[in-house]
């Protein structure tokens, strides 16, 4: 099998993990244990990424629109999450691992933001791989939210709208300080944002893969980074001026 080169990794890859309701019904078992094999594929790719010195994981787990879904599956994925941050907490600590989430955290039930709360905390100091949780995230929502604190700022005088440009929306971002995603994968065979990353994807390779979710393991990612390596990206320059593989 072809490895990846380490030169030109992607630094920050970003997945939207699709297909564990039909993983699950093509099994003819309850969509919720296609989430439960889900969190399987999660824990093999985390590390992975973090074996190939990925600088930045972003898993789309919940989504602003997930919270329509049947009352019974949304508590059983949030409870998916509690369990899973609560039993990763010590491979991430003895693994350099930095937790970050990303959404509406008001929105998450108290007793699962308070454990996301504390691996967040208790992984903070860490230096090696980010794993971003996009959880009640929408990107629709998080551009409204910087522009209304942008706006907020310019009412209280600490910032005039002539300075407002595209670093200063991107720090009111969740993701401000990180690299935007240099690839995004999505499984599960559609091939549709889902309103993941909407600015931050602005120059990413999309990868699309059939493959759902529950089956999506490290060599399905060697795959999708070889792919990556194959592309060149030009930032809408000529391909005699490119030759970098990151915008900045
Ligand atoms: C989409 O599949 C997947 C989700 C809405 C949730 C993703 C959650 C997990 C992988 C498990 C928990 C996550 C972590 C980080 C521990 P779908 O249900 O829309 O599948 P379908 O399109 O086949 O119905």
């Amino acid at each position: 099998m072809p490895k990846p080169d380490t030169a030109t990794l992607p630094r920050h890859i970003a997945i939207i993990m699709d297909g564990n309701g039909r993983w699950a019904e093509q099994q003819g078992k309850p969509r919720i244990m296609g989430h439960r094999a889900g969190v399987e594929s999660v824990q093999d790719i985390v590390r992975a990424a973090r074996e190939l010195g990925v600088g930045v994981l972003t898993l789309y787990a919940f989504s602003t629109e997930n919270w329509k879904r049947p009352p019974l599956e949304v508590q059983a994925l949030m409870g998916l999450l509690k369990s899973f941050l609560e039993s990763e907490l010590g491979t991430m600590v003895e693994n350099n691992v930095s937790l970050r989430c990303l959404g509406q955290k008001d929105r998450i039930p108290a007793e699962v933001r308070k454990v996301m709360e504390r691996v967040i905390q208790q992984t903070a100091g860490n230096t090696g791989l980010i794993l971003n949780l996009a959880l009640s995230y929408g990107g629709r929502s998080e551009i409204t939210q910087a522009v209304q604190s942008i706006a907020q700022k310019c009412l209280d005088g600490t910032l005039i709208p002539e300075k407002i440009d595209q670093a200063v929306l991107e720090q009111h971002l969740y993701t401000a300080g990180l690299p935007d995603p240099d690839l995004l994968i999505r499984t599960g065979g559609e091939a549709r944002l889902s309103n993941f990353l909407l600015w931050q994807a602005s120059y990413a390779e999309l990868y699309f893969t059939e493959i759902l979710w529950p089956d999506f393991r490290k060599q399905d990612l060697l795959n999708a980074i070889l792919d990556f390596q194959k592309r060149q990206r030009r930032y809408g320059k000529t391909g005699e001026q490119t030759e970098q593989t990151h915008p900045n």
